[in-house]
């Protein structure tokens, strides 16, 4: 089982999107482990994006994240799912991301690309563990329609 953190940044609730983006996961057949509002500390901001510290974007980065509220999400699925998340999200740039990903079809702009998602299984957990309590997360469910989703 692999997971990925996902958060719908700011720019997605204010406008309206977590619901389609939502839906875009939940009908590729991930599985929703945990899924909260909630509002990013600026804490909480350095210590997710960390590995970006001192670059010129990191300032910028943790004032659009701390903006406005946020929602935050665990998808799980078999090996290769953070991989598949990553590719729905598509590039970092919307301007360069291919129309029929999220940022694709909903940004046009690097500073407001409305999504993240965990780029491999280890940032999956790390990121995991920043934003929820084990106590907060589902981890084992049974869904009905597993059988139909995965053979
Ligand atoms: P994320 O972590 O948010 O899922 O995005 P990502 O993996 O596609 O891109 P990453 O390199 O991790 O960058 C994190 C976020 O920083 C902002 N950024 N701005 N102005 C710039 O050159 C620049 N580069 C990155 C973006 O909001 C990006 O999502
Ligand atoms: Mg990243």
């Amino acid at each position: 089982m692999e997971r990925a953190l996902i958060i719908l940044k700011p720019d997605a609730v204010q406008r309206g999107l977590v619901g389609p983006i939502v839906s875009r996961l939940e009908q590729r057949g991930l599985k929703f482990q945990g899924l909260k509002m909630m509002r990013v500390t600026e804490e909480l901001a350095r210590r997710h994006y960390a590995e970006h510290e001192g670059k010129g974007f990191f300032a910028g980065l943790v004032s659009y994240i701390t903006s406005a509220p946020v929602v935050v999400a665990v998808v799980a699925g078999k090996t290769g799912t953070v991989e598949m998340v990553r590719a729905m999200v598509g590039a970092t740039n919307p301007a360069k991301a291919a129309p029929g990903t999220i940022r694709g079809d909903f940004g046009v702009e690097i500073g407001r690309n409305l999504i993240h998602a965990s780029d491999s299984p280890e940032s999956g957990e790390r990121e995991t563990a920043i934003f929820f309590q084990p106590e907060e997360l589902i981890v084992e469910w049974a869904r009905i329609a597993d059988p139909w989703i995965y053979e």
